[in-house]
């Protein structure tokens, strides 16, 4: 891979987090064109021909779509390894006795190709969970949200034969099973105790994890914002797995727990630079309008480029091309909520970061 790229190590995502100093300077220079920024896309909103769609002004950054359940997925997409292989076949959960108490884990652990691999220190991607342990039984379990198909699988579709639209196999779910594997995530990881519960707030965990999974169906590896800096506009937010845990935090803090590490509680993140996106349409309004045959060609032929692959080393080495193309060309065609949007990309387009997330505080 860097025998192909020789200057890899000056592309800014490679820098994974850019400083501090740096960016702050960058974001107060940017504030000042700001304005007439701002009066330009104002401007542009108004000529704006997708804009029909939503009477008034777009929300950002864009919800994601809940679903009223989950569908099956399409025969097509077949898993190279199995979804969630010691869960319950039902996703059941064990409930709890209501005067247990639950030790609650941060889990954090580098995707294997970075832990072993030439990769590892380059990139932070990690993988994150959260453990428990019942003071009464002992026993211990993990619970993830991750890809049915792989990260390749949700990033990139596929593009087929006879078929004029992409084809996503990019749904991603919660996994609750008994166990904590803790060389796993002590090796070059994390496995921390942040907080204890009691089994009443651990059976209404349960409760809000079904109800999340059944109605949050896919996986979107993309953070969308306006500029590299902490309080620019987010235009999309990522669904992943670090977002799982977040929202599961929020909710236990929202439950009155508390939650507090001894460690800077830092998540990966993959973003893309845009200008304000325009919304396109969904599968039928464009594959199946002649009108749009121009705009179809041009997302399939986007797409093209980056068909998924197996492994996270092979979405590594087609983030990299993504970054040519997309300084090249300044635009990226996202798929959100089974929607498409166009993204005017700008620098530095693409980025991986390593950044704190604090946890949540009880309010
Ligand atoms: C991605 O999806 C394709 C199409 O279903 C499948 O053949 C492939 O095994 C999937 N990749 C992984 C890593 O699961
Ligand atoms: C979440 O949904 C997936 C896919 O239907 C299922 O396999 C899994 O068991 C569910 N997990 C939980 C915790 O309900
Ligand atoms: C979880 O349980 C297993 C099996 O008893 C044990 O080896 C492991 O140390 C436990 N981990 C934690 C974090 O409690
Ligand atoms: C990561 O873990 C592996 C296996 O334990 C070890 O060989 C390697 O030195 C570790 N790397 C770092 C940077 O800690
Ligand atoms: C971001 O917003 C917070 C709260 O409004 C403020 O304290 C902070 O200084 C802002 N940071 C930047 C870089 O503008
Ligand atoms: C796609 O968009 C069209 C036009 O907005 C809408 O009528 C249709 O219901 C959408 N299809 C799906 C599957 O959401
Ligand atoms: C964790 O995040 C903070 C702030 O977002 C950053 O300053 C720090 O360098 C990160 N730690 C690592 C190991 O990247």
């Amino acid at each position: 891979m860097s025998s192909n790229h020789p200057d890899l190590l000056s592309y800014p995502l490679v820098g994974n987090v850019i400083a501090k100093t740096n960016d702050t300077k960058q974001c107060r220079r940017k504030k000042n064109r700001m304005f007439t920024l701002s009066v330009t896309v104002l401007i542009t909103a108004w000529s704006c021909v997708y804009c029909k769609r939503t009477s008034g002004r777009q929300e950002w950054p864009v919800p994601y779509r809940r679903f009223d359940h989950r569908p099956a997925a399409d025969p097509y997409c077949q898993a190279l390894y199995p979804f969630c292989p010691s869960g319950e076949s039902d996703g059941r959960v064990p409930r709890m006795a209501l005067s247990d108490r639950i030790d609650i884990f941060r889990l954090q652990t580098p995707v294997w190709e970075f832990k072993y691999g030439d990769l590892l220190g380059k990139f932070h991607i990690m993988h994150d969970a959260i453990g428990f342990r019942s003071r009464d039984t002992g026993k211990n379990y993990t619970m993830e949200w991750y890809e049915l198909f792989q990260l390749g699988n949700c990033t990139f579709p596929h593009i087929r034969e006879g078929k004029s639209a992409p084809f996503w196999c990019n749904q991603g779910a919660a996994c609750f099973f008994e166990g904590i594997d803790d060389l796993h995530w002590t090796q070059n990881g994390t496995l921390e105790k942040v907080g204890q519960m009691s089994g009443t707030q651990f059976n209404d965990m349960t409760q809000w994890v079904q109800d999340d999974n059944r109605t949050g169906i896919f996986y979107e590896t993309w953070t969308v914002q306006a500029e590299p800096c902490p309080n620019s506009t987010i235009w999309f937010e990522s669904y992943d797995c670090s977002q799982f845990v977040h929202r599961t935090y929020r909710k236990l803090a929202d439950f009155g727990v508390k939650l507090s590490s001894a460690i800077q509680t830092n998540y990966t993140k993959i973003y893309l630079f845009s200008g304000e996106p325009s919304f396109l349409g969904n599968d039928s309004s464009i594959f199946e309008d002649a009108a749009k045959k121009a705009l179809a060609e041009d997302i399939r032929n986007f797409y093209y480029a980056f068909r998924p692959h197996q492994s996270v080393k092979d979405f590594i080495i087609s983030f990299i091309k993504l970054f040519d193309k997309v300084v090249l060309e300044k635009s990226f065609y996202l798929f959100y909520n089974f929607e498409y949007w166009y993204l005017p990309m700008k620098p530095p387009y693409v980025k991986i970061t390593y950044e704190e997330v604090p946890l949540p505080s009880v309010v």
